[in-house]
């Protein structure tokens, strides 16, 4: 993995099952049509409900840009463990009508807002979420995109910190009432 900062490069590495171990167990790839309900359970299970993303917004999601999903599934059960998904823009900072407007979606866009990283509970812990990024990263970056951006919750941070992100601060966003920061990660650096 050669993920690195916007300021400094980084060398995350998965915590728990090596990545052979975890290619083993788990099939990364685009999202199906037909995994759009699957995402959208997974959201209601992974985040509370003035923050997860409607169904309908994830079935947009899925129909507008199906190639920044990123599915963790589970070979032996053929089922979504995990996944992260965004969306393309020439835009550099995050705003949140990107989690409510798949129309924003710009194939073209050279960044990506990430609009959710979800891992189901009986699966944390091994890894899985730091697999899925430091994939996605790989993905876009040899697709020719400049910046990752997110925005999460303090007691997330240091968890993105790890994975190769750089905080910029408290984010313009009032999403669910909370306040967020904003991270980025640069993939051209
Ligand atoms: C957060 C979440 C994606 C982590 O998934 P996971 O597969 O258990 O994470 P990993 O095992 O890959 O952990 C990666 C690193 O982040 C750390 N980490 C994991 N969950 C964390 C959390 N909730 N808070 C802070 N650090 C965390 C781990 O300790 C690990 O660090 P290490 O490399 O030093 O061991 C998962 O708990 C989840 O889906 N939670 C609900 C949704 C959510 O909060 N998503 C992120 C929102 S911004």
């Amino acid at each position: 993995m050669t993920r690195k900062k916007e300021h400094e490069s980084t060398a995350a590495k998965s915590p728990g099952l090596s990545d052979k171990t975890i290619n083993q167990r788990f099939e990364f790839r685009e999202i199906l049509p037909e995994e759009a309900d699957q995402a959208a359970s997974i959201e209601q299970v992974c985040f509370p409900p003035n923050e997860a993303c409607s169904e309908k917004m994830m079935k947009e999601r899925v129909a507008m840009a199906p190639e920044l999903f990123l599915v963790a599934v589970d070979r032996e059960t053929g089922k979504i463990a995990g996944f992260l998904n965004g969306l393309a823009t020439g835009e550099a900072s995050f705003r949140d009508a990107f989690f409510t407007d798949a129309k924003l979606h710009d194939p073209a866009g050279r960044n990506i807002m990430l609009l959710g990283l979800d891992v189901l509970p009986e699966y944390r812990g091994q890894g899985l979420a730091k697999e899925i990024v430091c994939q996605y990263a790989d993905r876009e970056r040899e697709r020719g995109r400049r910046l990752l951006i997110l925005t999460c919750l303090e007691s997330r941070v240091g968890m993105y910190e790890k994975m190769g992100f750089h905080n910029r601060g408290i984010a313009a966003s009032s999403w669910g009432g909370e306040q967020w920061y904003e991270m980025s990660c640069a993939l051209d650096a």
